[in-house]
Order: structure tokens, then sequence, then C-alpha cells
């Protein structure tokens, strides 16, 4: 009867959710906040969005037109990443933005780098701007025409036009290192104040942009609607004054339309208020019924299906247990070590009396064969920095993982550490030895032998503690585990430690998503790792002005003979250094700038000497920290 009751709560939702779901993308996305900004900006509306939210609010705008916040309060537009614009104002009756180029803001002699990137973003030039044409470094160059002085490099010099006015019969391209375009407002410039004069003031000011409506939206903003982007179903969708959600546009005229939403919502609940009937109808003629609760039976078939595919394929690498022998093992469940989006961890024996951790996964939608297929090859894998799968088990839904017990637990509780008796802080050197321990897993993980195994969810509560404080990457393979609808794609609408999350991940401008979006969050870690011991966490920082990132690196700024901690020794210092530059290189903005982990490695064995100091990391991640993303926070 139970069973039934509850099968029947599964119809139940199952109904509800399927019907609701088509109409209505979900309740976040239909509200977008108002009235956001940054500290010091305009409101960020419509097509604009705040893109440090977490989950993002790309639904509320134009995919392209993403913004953040910087350090000082200001806002910033970084069409793609590492080219980066001050957001000076938005006017959203005009349709226009003011922006200034982030390389030459607030500079006395600025030296442009590039042209304002358009790309395909649905913006374009105001007829307020004028462009102004820069020839750096000039070998050769007629006489009598001003140089600008502050950019001369010796016998060379740099020169500025109005586009089109250069002076005529002479190869200004052929004769300079570069030529770069820069747009600026007209009324910035007076013919008889001289260009070389005016220029710097021009570019502080910025340009003004027009915003367009893109192809997508045009039918969906024709019909009153607001565009946005579904980050689940990844396509533009409409907003419709009357609060439905539409692919395109918002239908008809307003009262029909109302009309129909309504129509919908009395067909959700008429369909609700149906199922349950059928529920009741079907439990009060259950004996009769027997046909239908065989079929429910069928599905101990599919059981057979993965047994035959288990024959088939030979031998398992390791060894499958029966739930019995689960609950066995943890003593029926007694002990529970932690918990987390994919299930509950359990402290077990095996026959043989050695400590294991079971981990008994929540009931997924993947098929049993899949389970297979991703247990077999993480028992493939084997290195020691990785926890070691000792086996498995498969009884209709019930699935469960046997790994090797750490006995040190999670490398989170020492570095985030609660009670300084239980945890005391790790020396620097088992620091160092784990950092570079992670490093190795991980490379390892990247190099795969026929594919490589990208891990998403780095971060210090799935990196375990053996006995010896030997680190081991824990819950990689976990993301394939889950169904999919828990993959990376929805990690928005997920919950996860952000933090760790690299930009590309959660916002697509950045770039692709691949295994050195791994690089980042372990980059991340390691620079918690030696924040810890200062008692400074990615999260408090949040919560202040300061960036973390850009706290630690003033420290590595400022040069090799500043101390982190009172009393370290040399040979401390320069491990936290190495940690430090070796963190900042990992979370690099853009993914090509981030090194692979077997750079990581090097750096973290080589020599001091022979680090570069990163550019200093520009951007942000979201600002909320509970988040998991399908799994998370467990120990295991
Ligand atoms: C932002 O929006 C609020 C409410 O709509 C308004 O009161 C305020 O003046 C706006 N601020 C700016 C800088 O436009
Ligand atoms: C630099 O210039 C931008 C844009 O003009 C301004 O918003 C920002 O506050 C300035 N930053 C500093 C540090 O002065
Ligand atoms: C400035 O240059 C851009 C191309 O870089 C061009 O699209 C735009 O029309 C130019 N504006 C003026 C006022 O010449
Ligand atoms: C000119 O070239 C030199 C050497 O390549 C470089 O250091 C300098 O920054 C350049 N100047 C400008 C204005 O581009
Ligand atoms: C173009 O350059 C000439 C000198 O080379 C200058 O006299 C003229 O004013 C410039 N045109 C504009 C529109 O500034
Ligand atoms: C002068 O400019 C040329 C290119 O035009 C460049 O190769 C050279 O390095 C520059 N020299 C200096 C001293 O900046
Ligand atoms: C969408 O769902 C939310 C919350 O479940 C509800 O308030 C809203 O009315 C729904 N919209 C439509 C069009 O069904």
């Amino acid at each position: 009867m139970l069973k039934f009751a509850f099968l029947c709560a599964l119809f139940l939702l199952f109904t509800t959710r399927t019907t609701s779901g088509s109409h209505n993308i979900s309740s976040s996305e239909t509200t977008c906040p108002a009235n956001k900004r940054c500290k010091n900006g305009p409101n960020i509306s419509y097509p604009f969005w705040f893109s440090q939210g977490s989950p993002p609010d790309q639904y509320c705008g134009y995919p392209e037109l993403g913004l953040i916040c910087y350090d000082n309060g200001n806002t910033i537009f970084a069409p793609p990443p590492g080219l980066n614009y001050y957001v000076k104002d938005i006017d959203y009756a005009s349709h226009s933005l003011k922006l200034v180029d982030f390389d030459t803001a607030n500079k006395t002699c600025p030296r442009a780098l590039h042209k304002f990137p358009f790309g395909n973003l649905p913006l374009s030039h105001s007829p307020l701007n004028l462009n102004l044409s820069f020839y750096y470094n000039c070998s050769q160059y007629p006489s009598g025409v001003p140089s600008i002085k502050c950019l001369s490099s010796g016998l060379n010099e740099s020169f500025v036009f109005l586009m089109g006015n250069e002076t005529k019969g002479f190869d200004w391209l052929r004769n300079c290192q570069e030529n770069v375009v820069v747009t600026v407002m007209k009324d910035q410039i007076t013919a008889d104040g001289g260009l070389v004069n005016q220029f710097a003031g021009a570019m502080d000011e910025g340009f003004v942009l027009e915003w367009q409506t893109t192809a997508s939206c045009a039918q969906c903003e024709a019909s009153n609607g607001v565009c946005g982007y579904s980050t689940t179903k990844k396509e533009t969708v409409c907003f419709c004054n009357d609060g439905s959600t539409r692919s395109n546009k918002c239908q008809g005229e307003e009262g029909s339309s109302t009309g129909l939403s309504r129509l919908i919502i009395g067909l959700i609940i008429a369909g609700g208020i149906g199922a349950l009937l059928i529920c009741i109808l079907l439990y009060s003629f259950r004996r009769k019924l027997k046909p239908i609760v065989s079929e429910i039976r069928q599905a101990k078939e599919i059981d057979k299906d993965i047994e035959a595919f288990i024959r088939n394929n030979g031998p398992l690498p390791i060894k499958r247990y029966s739930y019995s022998e689960i609950k066995k093992m943890t003593n029926c469940f007694g002990s529970k070590l932690g918990q987390g989006g994919y299930g509950q961890v359990y402290k077990g024996n095996l026959s043989n009396k050695s400590p294991v951790a079971v981990k008994v996964l929540n009931a997924s939608k993947g098929n049993g064969e899949e389970f297979i297929n991703e247990v077999v090859s993480i028992s493939r894998t084997s290195h020691v920095n990785i926890v070691n799968l000792l086996g498995f088990c498969l009884e209709g839904k019930k699935k469960a993982l046997v790994y090797d017990f750490m006995s040190n637990g999670s490398l989170e509780k020492f570095i985030r550490s609660n009670n300084l008796e239980t945890d005391p802080p790790l020396s620097w050197k088992r620091l160092h030895h784990i950092a570079e321990g992670i490093a190795k897993g991980l490379e390892y993980l990247h190099r795969g032998c026929n594919t490589r195994i990208l891990h998403f969810d780095i971060k210090p509560s799935n990196i375990l503690l053996d006995k010896n404080f030997c680190p081991k990457i824990s819950d990689f393979g976990m993301a394939k585990l889950c169904s999919n609808t828990q993959s990376i794609i929805s990690m928005y609408g997920a919950r996860g430690t952000v933090g760790y999350i690299a930009p590309e991940v959660w916002n697509r401008n950045f770039g692709g998503v691949s295994y050195k979006s791994d690089v980042y969050s372990y980059g991340m870690m390691i620079l918690e790792m030696v924040g810890g011991r200062q008692n400074i966490s990615i999260q408090a920082s949040h919560s202040s002005e300061t960036y973390f990132p850009h706290w630690i690196y003033k420290h590595v700024e400022v040069g090799s003979n500043v101390a982190w901690q009172e009393g370290m020794t040399k040979e401390e210092n320069e491990i936290c250094r190495k940690m430090i530059i070796a963190g900042l290189w990992c979370i690099q903005t853009v993914p090509s700038d981030r090194p692979p982990m077997s750079r990581v490695v090097e750096m973290l064995e080589g020599s001091i000497d022979q680090l570069q100091i990163p550019p200093k990391p520009f951007i942000f991640s979201p600002i909320k920290s509970e988040v998991d993303i399908c799994s998370t926070s467990s120990c295991y």
C-alpha cells in the first residue's frame, strides 16, 4: 500500500511537472531582479543583465549583453573576455550606452591596444562618435607633422589623425609598427585645439554605442514581450506581460493571451486533479488491475538485461556487491560520514575488517548500463592521488560505490577549521605536498588513456586525505553518474560552491568549457589553502569589497621578502609564494591563458626563480557560496 501511494505521488508529480513545464521555464526565470546595479554604475536592466548573480540573470537580457561589477564598484562590459570596457552610462530611452576602454582609462598618455570588438554583438556606432587613427612607433615620418611626445620611443614617433585625414602621400602603415582605430565623441575634439593635446581627454570620456533588437528578439519585442535567454533550453525566449514565457512572441493581443494562459493554468489544475482521481481509482481497484502492477514488475526485466550485459562484457575489474552485503558492510547504514547531492556516505567494514566508505547514490534516471560503463571506466583509473574504487552495487534502482576509507577526511575541514584542536592547520610542507598531489591526480585524469576525464567539481570537500595526509581526488566521474538532467549545463539552476567554478562554466561569453575549467577550480582551491592560513576564506571575501585573489595578488606584487605570516622560514615563504603564483596562473580569466596541469606540477616542483608573476586575474566568480552542482559537499 505504501509503495502504491508512493507510485501515485510520483505519477502526480510527473504529470503536473510535464504539463506546466512546456509553458513555464522556471519561477526564478520569470522574475528579473529590479534595479540591479554596481555601486557606482547605471541601473542594469533589459536588455542588459548582471552576469555575476548566482545563478546569473542571463535570462533577463540579450545573451551577449552580460555585465559585471569590478573592484571599485564600476560596471564592466567584456565582450570577449579580457577586452574590458567600463560602462559609464546606459540610456534606456535612446537605446545607447557609453563605454570607456579599460586599458586607456585614467591615463595621461593612453596607448590604445585594440579597437572595439564588435563581432556579432547587437551594437553599432552612434552618430555622436568620430574615429581617431593612431600610428605607433613610426621609424620614418614626414616632417612638420606634430607627434605624440609621450609615446615616442628612441627615434620612433607616434601620431594621431582624424581617420581618413592622414597626411597624404606617405605610407603610414608601412612605416609604423601598428595602427589602431579609436572611437571617441565628436564634441570632445575641437578644430583649433590640436589632436595631440586633446586625444587623451577624449578617450577618457569614452564613446557611445547603440543597441539594436536582434533578429531573434524582434518578434518578441514587436508583440510587447521582453526578450531573454533560457539557460536550460539554451535558446532565446520571450517573456510576456501576462507572466507567460514563449519561444518567440506573445500571441495575439493582450486580452486573448491572458485568456489563453488562464486556460493553460486551468488545464494544469484539471490535469492534477485528474491524475489524483486516477490514482484513487487505481488504488481502490488494485486487485482487479493486477496487470498494471505486473507492468511495474517489468522494470525487473531491465535488470535482467543488465545482468546479461555484465555477463557478456566479461569479468569486471572490481567486485560487485549485493544490496544486502552493502547493508551488512555498513551495519545497516549506522554510521554516516557525509551527505551530498549524489547521495549519502556511510562508514563500513569489509569482511576482512578493512574500513571502507560506501556512497549510496540517489536513484537517478540513467539506466544501469551507463552506470556499469562508468563504474568500469572509473575503476580502470589507478593513481596514488585518486581515491580507489573497490566495488559497486547495482540492484534495480539501488546503486552504491565502495571506496577505500580515508581516515583524515576531507581537506575542507583543515583549511576552514572550526576546531583547531581536532583539526590543527597543516604545515606549509604538508600543504605543498597536498597541492602537488592533487595537481598530479588531475593531470592523470586530464591526460586520460583514451578520453580525458574532466572532474568539474574540484574543491576542498572533494579532496580526501589518507592517514599520511596523501591527497586523493574523489567524486570524479560523478557528473556522469548523475542523470542527464543534472549535467553541467544545469549548473545554473543547481547548487554548488560557486567560488571554484570557472567563468566559462557559468557564462558562455567566456569561451568553451574544457579541462581548463578544472584548472581554474584547482587554482582557486590552492589559493584558498594559502589564504586559509590567514583565516580568509573565499566566501568571506565575497561579502566584503575585496576580491580574494586580488587581496592575495598584492602579496606577490610587493616582492619576495615579505613573509605571508610571521615567523615563517625562508623555505616556507618560498613554498607559499610558489603556491600563490601557480594558483594565480590557474585562475586566469581566459581559459587558454591557464597552464595545463603538467605545467602546474612543474611550477610547484621547480625553483621559485623561474616563476613569472601572472597578470592580475580580472573577473569575480558569482557571489553566493552555498550551491551544489549535482554533487558536492559530501565527503566521499
Ligand atoms: C535606477 O532605477 C531606480 C528605480 O527605477 C531609479 O529611482 C533610479 O534613479 C535609477 N538610477 C539610475 C542611476 O538611473
Ligand atoms: C577610471 O576611469 C573609469 C571610467 O572613467 C572610472 O569609472 C573609474 O572610477 C576610474 N578608476 C580610478 C581608479 O580612478
Ligand atoms: C569608425 O570606424 C568604424 C570601423 O572601425 C566604422 O564602422 C564607423 O562607421 C566609423 N565611424 C565614423 C564616424 O567614421
Ligand atoms: C615601440 O616599440 C618598442 C619596442 O618594440 C616598445 O617597447 C614600445 O612600447 C612601442 N611604443 C608604442 C607607443 O607602441
Ligand atoms: C585634416 O588635416 C589637415 C592638416 O593635415 C587639417 O588642416 C584639417 O583641419 C584636417 N581636417 C579636419 C576635418 O580636421
Ligand atoms: C621603432 O619602430 C620599429 C617598427 O616601426 C620597431 O621595430 C623598433 O623596435 C622601434 N624601435 C624602438 C627603439 O622602439
Ligand atoms: C510559472 O510558475 C510560477 C511558479 O510556479 C507561477 O507563479 C507562474 O504563474 C507560472 N506561469 C505560468 C505562465 O504558468
